[in-house]
């Protein structure tokens, strides 16, 4: 054998073990995306599926020759569907990024039509082809459900607690009040000198009820008709200035009819969290709730002149009030943002799609 026979030889060798350890590798990566519990989707420039794995198909119900080739724009809903090809162009000509490189919460269709919600992150890869995008999708009907009956669940145990402090203390109360009145007027009629305590504690027991039927009335909110949350929301304004003793305004220049029960009481929970959280938080002598609907959204802001929020991740530290308001507002497929006011103070802005046109969750 020749040395240039044999140094042929040698590279022969060696392409064929880089293409065995090509073939090795591509096989894991492969093994990888069809083991993957996600959906992992690739398109291209175009919106083109190029590559769907076996969780794909669980997921949409299409098998994967059903999907590739196609526009990814198949797996959504309308009108989301007709506006992801602009979507992409605009991204193309303006690389303004809405969900690339973020992920969000965003709506899918099955091939039965149904729509449920997923959790997307779309990852972009530069090849000398041209630019794809990965998707990866998972869905989270489950968790959305269990999101929705804790509210259910905590909305009930205040209404009940509500009812409880209405029907049971409040009662009571009125019954000892009225004992106590009965005893003050006997004790008065014989000049006793016990009359001006009992006086006193006939005060008392009527400041007590008052306050307990105030607590249970922001247990159990009435907004049973459509103009309800207006006079909720008033009514919010007025205990609070009475019981903290500072200005609390409700605005509403144009009414705003919430003609779904449960919306409207969902946006009086995060008014009253944002109020409770301005007292205890803001040193603010000024809060002021704003309601206002315009281009088919609800905005509910809660605006405070106190000494601003620093830290404002929602679930970071102990604090529950940020989670569950932001939560609330996601249910009611809006978006919660707390923000400083720039005179000094925070802003508490909640929008929410008017409940005849909600979706649970975003565009993709
Ligand atoms: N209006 C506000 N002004 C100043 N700081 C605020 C305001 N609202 C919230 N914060 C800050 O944000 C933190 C988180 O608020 P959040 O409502 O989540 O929790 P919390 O009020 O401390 O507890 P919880 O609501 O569970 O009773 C507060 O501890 C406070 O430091
Ligand atoms: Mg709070």
């Amino acid at each position: 054998m020749t040395a240039t026979t044999h140094q042929q030889e040698e590279i022969r060798a060696e392409l064929e073990s880089l293409r065995e350890a090509l073939r090795v590798s591509e096989e894991r990566h492969r093994a990888i995306l069809e083991t993957a519990v996600n959906a992992i989707i690739t398109i291209d420039e175009q919106g083109i599926i190029q590559s769907v794995n076996t969780s794909t198909e669980k997921l949409f119900g299409f098998t994967k020759v059903e999907m590739l080739g196609k526009n990814i724009s198949m797996l959504m809903p309308t009108p989301y569907r007709e506006q992801h090809d602009n979507y992409l162009e605009n991204y193309r000509k303006t690389g303004e990024r809405k969900v690339i490189g973020i992920g969000r919460e965003v709506v899918a269709q099955r091939k039965d039509g149904s729509v449920f919600p997923v959790d997307l992150s779309i990852g972009e890869v530069l090849l000398p082809q041209g630019r794809i995008f990965t998707g990866i999708i998972r869905d989270i009907s489950d968790r959305k459900e269990l999101e929705q009956k804790i509210l259910e669940i905590s909305e009930e145990e205040q209404q009940r607690i509500g009812q409880d402090i209405h029907d049971d203390l409040c009662q009571q109360l009125a019954a000892i009040g009225c004992l106590a009145k009965v005893a003050h007027q006997r004790l008065k009629q014989t000049d006793s000198e016990e009359a001006d305590g009992l006086s006193d504690i006939v005060r008392l027991i009527t400041h007590a009820n008052t306050r307990a039927r105030e607590m249970s009335r922001g247990l159990v909110p009435v907004v049973l008709d459509s103009d309800g949350l207006m006079a909720a929301l008033g009514e919010l304004a007025v205990g609070t200035e009475k019981i903290f003793r500072i200005t609390c305004r409700f605005w509403c220049d144009q009414p705003v009819h919430v003609r779904d029960n449960k919306t409207a009481v969902q946006l009086y929970r995060i008014a009253q969290e944002a109020v409770g959280n301005a007292i205890k938080h803001s040193n603010a002598d000024r809060i002021e709730i704003l309601l206002t609907a315009s281009e088919g959204n609800i905005h509910l802001c809660i605006r405070d002149n106190g000494n601003g929020i620093t830290d404002h991740v929602p679930g970071k530290g102990t604090g529950m009030g940020l989670l569950t308001m932001t939560h609330r507002a996601k249910m009611l497929g809006g978006q919660l943002t707390v923000s400083p006011v720039s005179i000094g103070g925070t802003q508490v802005l909640c929008v929410i799609p008017m409940p005849a046109n909600i979706s649970k969750v975003t565009n993709w």
